[in-house]
């Protein structure tokens, strides 16, 4: 049975159903799940084990690449199973709990997980559970639509529980790129000098006598949700991508830029559709999560290579890359988050990152996690990864939400994630702040200039100049700097602070 799927055979006595899988977790233990953007993520074990807390409680720390599908983190935060969740999530049961307070929660750089745990600066890894296409007769695996910390957490991990995919193809073995970066003083060079060189074997490596389980799943991951670019995203796009033609025009880039990273949501999806517009050739990427754009991308040939730690797509792209894998195999390769995100090797390449923030504010401080500062949204995900080390630093919003009841720019950031010597240049549908080369008060000027919606404008203008009153190298009027915030909490909207 599964003797293509279980190439080592006396592992095949391990195959457990994943009621008894979840029987094996107890109270207080320190989990690790594969799974990325919710691509190749525990389908069975962990939905297992938040249907049994529901009569049998019990609570674990919860550790995995990025964020879960299936509504996963949902289904355990409802059945009161987490005390403390790392180092992402997107779940809107489990976003309620922790800010709540009933969920603990670290917001971590996607990229540092893996190290934490490396340091021994985390307790140890009871139970990881690892997606896997396949067991090679090694005991080593072939992961599936991401890998994430996988390699991280097999090799650190007490014991493994393994869930085999039978719905990915064989043919995925050659699409991973895993090699590992070791632990401090001797961690060696990551040789990565382009986006397509490959660095490492095409398997995690797993010791055999830690597994204690495999489970046997056949559901696909959740298709991600893509929204069709609007008149916003496709805005932010078009200035986005005539600063690169100019880029270009200018002698400062070639049409193939540099490898691009772009970030998480819909915002940043349609931004990277935006390129398929230009005068750009043999783009490539240097990512963490690699869309629907990307393969829109690769398959019209104006992209020739992208390196990410996860396939998030929605389902028609699914089918179509499932299907097609040889083809994409030389084309795309998935690497460990520790690597994907490497500073290292993001400086060396020159990456040009373009991510999301929820708000920016006059100076280019940028809030990507905090909704009015206080509630988590997602987290920051691998935008602090990239943004600190690129070449060139986006970030994208649109600029009001909520039906214009917010400004996206503001005073002040109320949560600061990227401070402004990490942020290049500002894009909302409004326009494109190029913050480059300019001091403070001269970036506040094309920020107002140039992004800020026109409710907000006027507001914005006079803040900064009666800041400016008051003198700074950054003025500000603190007991004033977050008062649209204030006003929002009190009135649901920023505009009474505006019009005052
Ligand atoms: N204050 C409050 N809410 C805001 C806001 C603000 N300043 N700006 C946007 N929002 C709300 C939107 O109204 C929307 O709400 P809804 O879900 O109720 O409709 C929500 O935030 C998401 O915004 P949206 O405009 O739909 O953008 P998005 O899908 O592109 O997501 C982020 C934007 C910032 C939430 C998302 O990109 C993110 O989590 N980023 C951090 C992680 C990251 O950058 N990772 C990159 C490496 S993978």
């Amino acid at each position: 049975m599964y003797e293509d799927r279980i190439l080592r055979s006396e592992l095949t006595n391990k195959i457990i159903s994943s009621e008894q899988a979840a029987a094996l977790f107890k109270d207080k233990m320190v989990v690790a799940s594969s799974g990325f953007t919710k691509a190749g993520d525990s389908k069975a074990v962990l939905i297992a084990l938040a249907e049994r807390a529901k009569t049998d409680p019990l609570k674990i720390t919860l550790m995995t690449g990025a964020s879960l599908g299936h509504g996963t983190d949902g289904a355990l935060a409802a059945a009161d199973a987490l005390s403390l969740r790392l180092p992402f999530q997107v779940d809107p049961i489990l976003r309620k709990a922790i800010n709540n307070g009933e969920v603990l929660f670290i917001d971590q750089h996607l990229g540092e997980t893996a190290n934490l745990l490396k340091a021994n600066n985390f307790p140890t890894i009871d139970i990881a559970i690892l997606e896997a296409a396949c067991i090679l007769e090694d005991g080593s695996i072939i992961p599936t639509t991401s890998v994430g910390n996988t390699a991280s957490f097999a090799a650190l991990a007490d014991k493994i529980i393994i869930e085999i995919n039978t719905t990915i193809p064989l043919s995925i073995r050659g699409l991973h790129d895993i090699f590992s970066t070791g632990t401090y003083p001797n961690r060696p060079v990551m040789p990565i000098v382009a986006a397509d060189t490959r660095i490492g074997r095409d398997a995690i490596p797993v010791n055999p006598a830690k597994i204690v389980g495999i489970v046997i799943t056949s559901k696909t991951d959740s298709p991600a949700e893509i929204v069709p670019p609007d008149e916003a995203t496709k805005a932010i796009a078009r200035h986005l991508v005539s600063f690169f033609d100019n880029e270009v025009k200018i002698g400062h880039l070639s049409k193939s830029l540099l490898p691009l990273q772009a970030g998480i949501g819909k915002v940043a999806n349609a931004v990277l559709h935006g390129f398929m517009d230009g005068e750009f050739e043999n783009l490539t990427m240097y990512s963490e999560v690699l869309q629907d754009s990307t393969f829109d991308l690769l398959d019209s040939g104006k992209m020739t290579f992208a390196s990410g730690s996860s396939i998030t797509v929605s389902e028609a792209y699914y089918d179509k890359i499932m299907s097609n894998l040889d083809g994409y195999k030389g084309k795309v390769l998935l690497r460990p988050q520790d690597i994907s995100n490497a500073a290292e090797v993001i400086r060396r390449l020159g990456v040009i990152t373009i991510n999301t923030a929820l708000e920016c504010d006059l100076y280019g401080n940028v809030n990507s996690t905090h909704v009015a500062g206080i509630n988590m949204m997602n987290g920051i995900g691998g935008s602090g990864d990239f943004a600190r080390n690129a070449y060139l630093s986006v970030f994208v919003t649109t600029s009001s939400a909520k039906a214009d009841a917010i400004s996206c720019i503001v005073p002040m950031v109320s949560h600061v994630d990227h401070t402004e010597h990490d942020v290049d240049i500002i894009v909302t549908e409004q326009g494109l702040a190029d913050l480059r080369g300019l001091a403070p008060r001269q970036r506040a000027r094309v920020i107002i200039d140039n992004c800020v919606h026109p409710d907000y404008k006027a507001g914005l203008q006079d803040y900064f100049e009666r800041a400016c009153e008051r003198g700074g190298q950054t003025p500000h009027i603190l007991e004033e700097a977050l008062s649209w915030h204030t006003c929002l909490r009190e009135t649901g909207s920023m505009k009474p602070a505006v019009l005052k």
